[in-house]
């Protein structure tokens, strides 16, 4: 079909990353453009939102793209910015979202946590037309798988990662119906590389064997489908603080080190000298582990593997003791008799927040309690919970593990 070509200008970059046009009082969303620019769209593409076709007057902070990938591939929605405006956008999105919610409180600058790259990555495996084998990231904006063979925002210890997804894939797709996607996610760990696959369904005899030699010959640490053991050579592990953890398949990791590094020192450092601390949503224990150092734990998340894994971790030598136990805190909050004792209460939840459990501590009289989120709206739905329950909130702090995409993680302390 031809484009309906349109010239627009572009205000400024909207939360998602898209250049945002108010053009005879419209909204049109136009990805990978930014304020002050003009361009043309195509104008046929959809009701609110244009496919670039070329930018007429750029802005001065554009800058070239470092991936060839990008624009096609939906990994990354912003590499062609400068990093200054970029990051003042990224702190921005916090600072408009807490305003809008009413919540006044000082936004620290945004912290780069990008460090060496993602340590986890997880590509799509399908057959595309002429039964051609595609292992890569969904297209933007599709579920086109885009082929991809390297991607220059992972960290260098996931190296490899591609090839195996690639001859994982082959033995496994050619038996799928194209429809069906097939997940790989690779984590780098310090004894090789960990892969979980799923959408294969229950693997035959056969499949198992070509999946093992796969495994072998990549020298995978491990591989699971759907977190059942296929092989493994080697326990994935992870160093986190003075302890040493064997990640279980498919559990929560911060995607990047610098990531986990920066929020449990924040952390920490929001602790100060709190005796006896809980750290809900614990996972796998970034936070716990480390604390433990000084602290005295108690840790609480609904997987019951990675509760499990940070068990074991926590019988290294010279840490406090940590009681680690698997509870759904949605369904099952700690309530104010329970969060008594505890000097500091850290929360870390999933993108949904933890309503429930801000509304118990809100309810609680722990003297200081830190948020962790990745997600800022939910974050301020409980920080205004918490605020209403007589805390003070004080400096927010945005950290930016995922450059190049508008997702922001934060951390703020709140005090009674
Ligand atoms: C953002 S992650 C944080 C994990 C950990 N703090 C870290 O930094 O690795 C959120 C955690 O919430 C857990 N989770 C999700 N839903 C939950 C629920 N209903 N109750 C308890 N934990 C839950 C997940 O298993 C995951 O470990």
């Amino acid at each position: 079909m031809r484009a309906v070509v349109e010239r627009v200008t572009i205000d400024h970059v909207g939360h998602r990353g898209d250049g945002v046009s108010l053009d005879a009082g419209d909204t049109v969303y136009v990805p990978y453009t930014l304020g002050g620019e003009t361009v043309e769209v195509d104008a046929g593409s959809h009701p609110d939102r244009r496919k670039l076709l070329a930018v007429d007057v750029a802005s001065p902070a554009r800058i070239e793209p470092f991936c060839p990938h990008f624009g096609v591939c939906g990994g990354c929605a912003i590499q062609h910015w400068a990093a200054e405006p970029y990051h003042a956008w990224k702190r921005g999105i916090v600072v408009e979202t807490l305003a809008q919610a009413g919540i006044d409180c000082e936004v620290a600058p945004l912290v780069d946590a990008h460090g060496a790259g993602r340590r986890r990555v997880t590509l799509h495996g399908r057959f595309g037309t002429h039964n051609v084998l595609k292992v890569g990231f969904a297209a933007a904006s599709s579920h086109d798988v885009i082929p991809i063979h390297r991607c220059p925002i992972l960290d260098p210890a996931l190296d490899g990662a591609l090839d195996a997804a690639w001859a994982l894939a082959e033995p496994l797709t050619s038996k799928m119906p194209v429809t069906k996607p097939l997940d790989i996610q690779v984590t780098a760990t310090a004894t090789g590389l960990d892969v979980d696959i799923r959408g294969s369904g229950p693997l035959p005899t056969r499949l198992v064997t070509a999946l093992s030699h796969v495994a072998e010959q990549h020298r995978l640490a491990r591989l699971t489908r759907h977190g059942e053991l296929v092989l493994q050579r080697l326990p994935p592990t992870l160093q986190m603080g003075r302890a040493e953890v064997t990640l279980p398949p498919g559990s929560f990791l911060q995607a990047t080190v610098a990531g986990e590094e920066t929020l449990a020192a924040l952390v920490a450092e929001c602790v100060g000298k709190a005796k006896e601390v809980a750290d809900l949503f614990c996972g796998v224990g970034p936070f716990a582990l480390r604390l433990a150092e000084k602290s005295r734990v108690a840790a609480y998340d609904s997987d019951a593997g990675a509760v499990a894994a940070l068990a074991k971790a926590a019988r290294t030598p010279g840490l406090k003791p940590i009681k680690a136990e698997p509870r759904d805190l949605f369904r099952r909050p700690l309530v104010p008799p329970e969060l008594r004792d505890f000097d500091a209460v850290v929360f870390d939840p999933p993108r949904q927040g933890a309503q429930a459990q801000a509304l118990k501590l809100a309810a609680s009289k722990v003297p200081v309690v830190i948020a962790v989120s990745c997600n800022v709206a939910t974050f301020a739905r409980d920080a205004r919970l918490l605020i209403d329950g007589g805390y003070k909130i004080e400096t927010v702090v945005p950290v930016d593990q995922f450059r190049h995409t508008p997702h922001v993680e934060l951390i703020a302390r709140f005090t009674r």
